[in-house]
């Protein structure tokens, strides 16, 4: 029953560090079951999916040492399970990288189908496909609500993605780096996260090439040693962040990035009027913008295209961006549900079908508004800071499944937000 409660209009200004990538840490979390050694890994975002993935790992036996805020330290040399609790993974769509990883280390896992958040159907198919390629069981139907995959051994084979699938990709690696022999995955996913990931593997001693490019080529290895590594930044926090400057009609340093991930974001920023300068010094980049925002036309796609991820958050500036925009979601069916809250605030919005267009209004007016799942909430945020009044934003927990110290990050750039306790009115919406 927390939510936020924001006083729109004060332009963000200030600088703000990035933390460690939410899609990055999820994989690499999961692949440290692939050794007996201990791993220590950095820039660990602190945020309730990392959490549950931690809770996870003890779950299997493995041991967690916690360093400092961002680093822990796992030991997972005695883990006693294949099995990853329902209970956990229900909460947490990422938790089926433990089928890759935990078939890879025992050549058998168990988890229950993916949560996470909702935006139309989510199969994995493609995960599935991958893994029967490299010679793994897995059954036609659930078991419980339950997957379990099987190989007495896994062989390296060609895996030709019918589509571009971050998940899939991610799966198919953990499970190939101990496969015999070798594993070509065409259409890879891109993304930033799966660079990051094969940089993990093999700084644990997996050979892997291509990642970044659409085929990569991996060659399994039987032992992998325990590591030290950093997550890299998360493009989709920083990505955020620019937009709330944007939004906002402030001056904001986002610090601790990798300009070159937020490329595709830094150009539709500019295409809507903003300043974007890029400190390859000091990794970080100024975005500011003091006139009115002009109307422009993005499409999501895989890595290097914009990002899904970025797509609620950049459609509150198509809202105030005069003339008409198009924004056309090419990766998820069912992520425009934010609408009908930017709707009530004012913005003038139409879906059809993959595709919603905005006629820009000169504000937005502050609403009660609801996270409808991770992005869309970062977006009622957003909407929030630049609305004039005060809005409530319900349903923020999806919002703290990615986002670290969101209002403290917020707060220290100006932003009039704080984290309140209202009771649920049951019956405030009867007719
Ligand atoms: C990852 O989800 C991210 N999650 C998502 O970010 C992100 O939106 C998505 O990639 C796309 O970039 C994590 O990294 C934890 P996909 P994932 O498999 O892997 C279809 C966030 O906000 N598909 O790349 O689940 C699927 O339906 C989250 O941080 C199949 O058809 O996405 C979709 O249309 C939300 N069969 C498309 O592929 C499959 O087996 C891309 O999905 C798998 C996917």
């Amino acid at each position: 029953m927390e939510k936020y409660r924001i006083r729109g209009g004060n332009p963000l200004v200030g600088t703000v560090d990035i933390s460690g990538a939410k899609n990055a840490v999820l994989p690499i979390l999961a692949a440290v079951v692939l050794t007996e050694e201990v791993c220590c890994i950095e820039n660990i975002p602190n945020i309730v999916d990392v959490r549950t993935a931690l809770d996870i790992l003890e779950a299997l036996g493995a041991e967690i040492r916690s360093i400092d805020a961002h680093t822990v330290e796992i030991d997972p040399s005695r883990l006693h399970t294949h099995v990853v609790p329902h209970d956990l993974s229900r909460h947490m769509r990422a938790s089926y990288y433990f089928l890759g990883s935990l078939l890879g280390r025992f050549g058998i896992a168990r988890s229950s189908m993916p949560g996470g958040c909702n935006f139309g159907v989510r199969p994995i198919d493609l995960h599935l496909k991958g893994f029967r390629a490299l010679g793994a069981t897995v059954p036609d139907t659930l078991d419980n609500g339950m997957i379990e995959v099987s190989a007495e051994k896994l062989t390296g084979n060609s895996v030709y993605l019918d589509q571009v699938s971050v998940g899939a990709t991610v799966n198919i690696m953990l499970a190939a780096v101990r496969a015999r022999g070798l594993t070509v995955i065409e259409n890879a996913a891109k993304e930033p996260h799966i660079v990051d990931l094969a940089n993990f593997l093999s700084s644990m001693g997996a050979d892997i090439r291509g990642a970044g490019t659409d085929v990569i080529k991996i060659r399994g290895v039987d032992y992998f040693r325990g590591t030290s590594y950093s997550i890299i930044p998360d493009q989709i926090e920083a990505g955020t962040y620019m937009a709330a400057a944007v939004a906002t009609g402030g001056d904001v340093l986002v610090r601790g990035v990798i300009p070159k991930h937020l490329e595709s974001i830094t150009a539709k920023l500019e295409e809507l009027g903003a300043t974007v300068e890029e400190l390859e010094d000091d990794d970080a980049i100024r975005v500011s913008c003091t006139g009115p925002l002009r109307h422009c036309n993005v499409k999501t796609m895989p890595h290097p295209g914009f990002p899904t991820d970025m797509q609620p958050q950049i459609a509150v500036l198509l809202s105030l961006a005069s003339g008409t925009s198009f924004l056309t979601e090419n990766i998820w069916d069912n992520r425009f549900k934010y609408v009908a809250e930017l709707q009530r605030m004012g913005a003038d919005i139409q879906v059809n079908g993959h595709t919603a267009i905005f006629q820009g209004v000169s504000h937005l007016t502050a609403a009660p508004i609801k996270s409808h799942d991770l992005r869309a909430g970062a977006a009622m945020v957003i909407a929030a800071l630049c609305a004039q009044g005060v809005s409530i934003v319900d349903d923020i927990q999806y919002i703290e499944r990615g986002y670290e110290n969101i209002v403290e990050k917020l707060q220290s750039l100006g932003a009039d937000i704080e984290r309140v306790y209202v009771p649920d009115q049951p019956f405030a919406n009867a007719q």
